[in-house]
């Protein structure tokens, strides 16, 4: 089922909390490992009209990254995510971000499998020899390409079907068990009937150690677009948990304080399976 299309939700509440967490995870991760092998299973289109018919249909874009950009002080923690994003007939998805981000040595794989959207990703993508676009099932693709070197995975299903919840969090884990050097970040709304606590109940069961980022806020007014969605949640897995912690709950938090006067949100970032302590 491919009925889904970002273009009607890019720059919505949800989306500023994915992307201003890949910002921070990016940029924590590069620095470390500037060979970084940045992949995903489901990239979209990369570049999103805000001001076109499906953005304006939604309005979701005008009460997430339209309103942050009207701010007039932003926390540092989300600087570098509103500089990315000022331009609102070029909003950048998750691999525009990773372009924008990492240097020369970077590698990047990017699996779309709607042909339109895989189309317009490698239009897009033409001329940067760093990107591979493969049009393809994005589990299966991730799964061919990772390798022991340091790695970045983003997993940002569309879940267009119940099931898809504990699928995503089966399949993160078995990328995660069979590459323990990759750090994997796996993105999750968080909905009125709570469908996603198969998601996260999943992760926890099986004891692997992970980081979870929330961004829970009241269900939006125009309830068109959101169908009754009450949060964003990313939930980490893998290698450097301990070193993207900071930064992650830095512009988590940031993106809160930023809304306090005209929406109440909570942000969290905790474990939801502590490490091991260190013997
Ligand atoms: C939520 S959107 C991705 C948004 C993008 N990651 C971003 O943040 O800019 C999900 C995308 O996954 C695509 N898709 C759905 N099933 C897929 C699959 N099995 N493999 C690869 N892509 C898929 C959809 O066509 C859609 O473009």
């Amino acid at each position: 089922m491919l009925s889904y299309q970002h273009a009607y939700h890019a720059g919505s509440l949800t989306d500023l909390h994915k992307h201003a967490c890949l910002v921070a995870l990016l940029e924590a991760l590069s620095k470390r490992h500037p060979k970084l092998h940045y992949l995903e299973t489901h990239a979209g289109r990369a570049l999103y009209d805000l001001t076109g018919p499906e953005a304006r249909k939604t309005r979701e874009a005008e009460v997430g990254t339209l309103a942050l950009q009207r701010l007039p002080q932003l926390d540092p923690a989300l600087a570098r995510y509103a500089q990315l994003s000022a331009d609102p007939k070029r909003y950048p998805g998750s691999p525009a971000l990773a372009c924008a981000l990492l240097g020369k040595a970077a590698r990047i794989t990017l699996a779309e499998l709607h042909p339109q959207e895989a189309k317009a990703l490698a239009v897009w993508a033409k001329g940067d020899a760093r990107v591979q676009v493969q049009r393809q099932d994005g589990y299966a693709a991730v799964a061919s390409q990772l390798s022991s070197a340091p790695s970045l995975i983003l997993i940002d299903p569309s879940y267009e079907i119940k099931s898809e919840y504990i699928f995503a969090a089966d399949q993160a884990l078995a990328l995660v068990g069979a590459h323990p050097s990759c750090t994997l970040a796996l993105w999750y709304p968080l909905l009125h009937d709570g469908r996603e606590r198969a998601l996260e109940e999943t992760i926890r069961a099986s004891g692997s150690p992970s980081l979870q980022t929330l961004l829970r806020f009241p269900p939006l007014e125009h309830k068109q677009g959101f169908r009754g969605t009450q949060g964003s949640g990313l939930i980490l897995l893998g290698a450097h948990l301990g070193l993207v912690r900071k930064p992650l709950s830095a512009s988590v938090k940031a993106i809160a304080s930023a809304f306090a006067s005209q929406r109440p949100m909570t942000a969290t970032t905790t474990w939801l399976v502590k490490p091991a302590p260190l013997v």
